[in-house]
């Protein structure tokens, strides 16, 4: 009997397993076993899951934090539709705010320093994918993410959303700057 052609017996689920398919359904336990065993193990022992802060918010209280950062460090705008880029103080709290269907505002943040990224949504769930480093966070409406980051490298970064939010899911992009510090020298406070 192969699956293309129907059963040659009718009543096919009274018929004893056969050998091999016993064997792969075996097989496929095992596997399942396995992987289900290494969520915990790399968990604890590959340093893969954020085991950070996370905090309920409502989104009106995200909107009031990231305008009052906006209206405060606002440095100049980009592209057509007048994004404001923000330049927060070094080691601050700055936020991010995720919604159908863009990232608010653009950050630039200096080299070599902490901050400490706070995340949300205001609509929807959307995927934080900050690449080429491959930083990959969910952002749901509610919860307010609280990630460390240190910025390693000058440069411009990609800021993309992905988890799947809707018609223009695929247009929902946006830049993070990391600049040289203009504090060259100077002890961090
Ligand atoms: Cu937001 Cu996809």
């Amino acid at each position: 009997m192969t699956a293309i052609h129907p059963p040659s017996h009718k009543v096919w689920w009274k018929q004893p397993v056969d050998r091999v398919e016993v064997v792969w359904i075996g097989i496929a336990l095992v596997w399942c076993l396995i992987m289900f065993f290494f969520m915990p193990f790399w968990h604890v022992f590959g340093d893969q899951n954020y085991s950070g802060e996370a905090y309920r918010v409502t989104p009106e209280r995200f909107n009031e934090k990231v305008n009052e950062l906006v209206e405060q460090y606002t440095v100049r705008y980009e592209t057509d539709r007048q994004i404001p880029v923000v330049r927060p103080p070094a080691g601050s709290d700055i936020y991010l705010l995720a919604r159908l269907w863009d990232w608010y505002p653009i950050l630039e943040l200096e080299k070599g320093q902490t901050y400490r990224l706070h995340v949300s949504s205001v609509d929807w769930q959307h995927g934080l994918s900050i690449q080429p480093i491959n930083i990959n966070f969910q952002v749901l409406p509610g919860y307010e993410m609280v990630l460390n980051i240190t910025p390693t490298e000058v440069g411009e970064y990609a800021v993309v959303c992905n988890e799947y939010c809707g018609i223009l899911h695929h247009a929902m992009l946006s830049k993070l700057y990391v600049v040289e510090s203009d504090r060259n020298g100077e002890p961090q406070s």
